[in-house]
């Protein structure tokens, strides 16, 4: 264990697992999902997969990674054999297909932070044009999309201590601070209430199944579940640490985050008269307008601190994304860690074209013929999100049928010596006996 490295102390594994949370799904994906789903309905629900659901599951999948010590792959078939095995590796090749879309559209962040401090962003009169035309630009989102990634192997070469924990120390309360700059200032608009009466206000007859699976697998994607990347953190984890408190701490902040974000978008989306149910563009079209709106110079720097922090949002996780796959090679093939994050790198740059040039420069990746007519972006995110969820599921099924829930709460109880006989322990080993793998059967009638 010494010679893979630790993290330092509980702040350490606590940034590192809360920056891996707190993401793109938080302020891009969470405002347009519940846009798309009537708000305040999908808040609710999403709210009751989080804790009902995904705060459960992390506790596990912490607890599997530190008592292996070793990859996702590598702790399924140390504790399991080499049949769950397999589940580890499903878990890394979806590491690997998430990040290839997932830098995509941090890649448009950065652009669109570039845009904004140096560029022609603020002064366009049209921001839904605006972002068909940046999308379409190849040339530029290639650009942005390989320093993204490049920035991510660069942190991850560099180890788990320095490059993630030093980021994330930063990063986190930045980001917080300008959120809630934000969402003061999106109240003092006009109509401002509409857009919290949408989002707050739910309307149950308004629930449909598409709401229920939409809210559930964005709970469990924005807690970095069901692919073994909290495996591989949990790996890095002392055995002093309580895993308990730590998973909370995780799931509080990346929930608090995603509803600060919903806070700020609906105002400014019902403000500006636009629709909530705009889908991947929504806060790439509504944000600048807002901006726009400062005036010229304080809406340069309000907006570039903006995009500037989604980006920050955005490393972390990519870095634990990356960590996935980079960790599997080296503890099991043994290959050298800075040759295997730049072949990754390259390999996953690759399986991203498709989604890169998904937004109008190749019409037939606009709208797949076998999907929908969505787009290939789309696809591929809907895809893995499937896989997260399922395998959440399945790594429950591993704990009470293979690894035996005894063995987690022994886990557990290291680093937490009351853990025996609490709420906690009862309600995690409920939520994982019970409502996972019953969630897995409902899901996959969804599904189907
Ligand atoms: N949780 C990250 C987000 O919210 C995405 C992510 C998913 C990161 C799975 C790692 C693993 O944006
Ligand atoms: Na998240």
């Amino acid at each position: 264990m010494s010679n893979r490295g630790n993290f330092s102390g509980r702040l350490g594994f606590i940034l590192a697992a809360t920056g891996s949370a707190i993401g793109l799904s938080n302020i891009w994906r969470f405002p347009y999902l519940a846009g798309q789903n009537g708000g305040a309905v999908f808040l609710f629900i999403y709210l009751l997969c989080i804790f009902l659901f995904c705060f459960p599951v992390m506790v596990g999948e912490i607890a599997i990674g530190r008592a292996a010590g070793t990859d996702a792959y590598g702790a399924y078939t140390k504790l399991g054999g080499k049949k769950w095995g397999l589940l580890g590796l499903f878990g890394v090749v979806s590491g690997i297909f998430i990040l290839s879309y997932y830098n995509v559209v941090a890649g448009w962040a950065f652009g669109y932070f570039i845009e904004t401090a140096f560029g022609p962003l603020l002064e366009a009169n049209d921001y839904g044009a605006f972002f068909r035309e940046f999308v379409n630009n190849i040339g530029h989102n290639f650009f942005y999309a390989l320093g993204f990634l490049a920035l991510t192997g660069w942190a991850v070469v560099r180890g788990i201590q320095k490059g993630i924990e030093t980021a994330n120390r930063i990063l986190m309360p930045s980001l917080f601070l300008i959120l809630l700059g934000l969402i003061i200032y999106s109240l003092t608009l006009p109509n401002a209430m509409a857009g919290i009466r949408f989002y707050l206000i739910p309307d149950f007859s308004e629930i449909t199944a598409q709401t229920v699976f939409d809210a559930l697998r964005l709970s469990f994607f924005t807690l970095s579940l069901g692919i073994g990347g909290l495996i591989t953190y949990g790996s890095y984890v002392k055995k002093s640490e309580d895993i308990v408190y730590a998973s909370s701490v995780v799931t509080w902040a990346d929930t608090i985050v995603a509803f600060l974000a919903g806070l700020m978008v609906f105002p400014l989306v019902f403000s500006a008269g636009q629709s909530p149910a705009e889908g991947p563009a929504l806060v790439f079209m509504v944000m600048p307008e807002i901006f726009q709106g400062m005036g010229p110079v304080i809406g340069r720097i309000v907006g570039s601190a903006f995009f500037l922090l989604l980006c920050f949002a955005a490393l972390p996780s990519c870095i634990s994304l990356l960590e996935l796959p980079v960790a599997y090679f080296v503890d099991e093939k043994k290959w050298p860690r800075k040759k295997v994050v730049w072949v990754l790198c390259g390999v996953i740059f690759l399986i991203g074209l498709p989604s890169l040039m998904s937004f109008g420069a190749v019409p037939a990746l606009n709208k797949l013929m076998f999907y929908k007519e969505r787009d290939f972006l789309t696809f591929v995110a809907d895809l893995t999100d499937i896989t997260l969820t399922i395998g959440g599921c399945l790594m429950c099924i591993f704990i009470i049928g293979r690894w035996k829930l005894f063995n987690m709460n022994a886990e557990l109880t290291q680093g937490n010596p009351g853990f025996p006989g609490s709420f906690a322990q009862a309600y995690i080993n409920f939520t994982i006996t019970w409502i996972c793998p019953l969630l897995l059967g409902v899901l996959s009638v969804l599904i189907i």
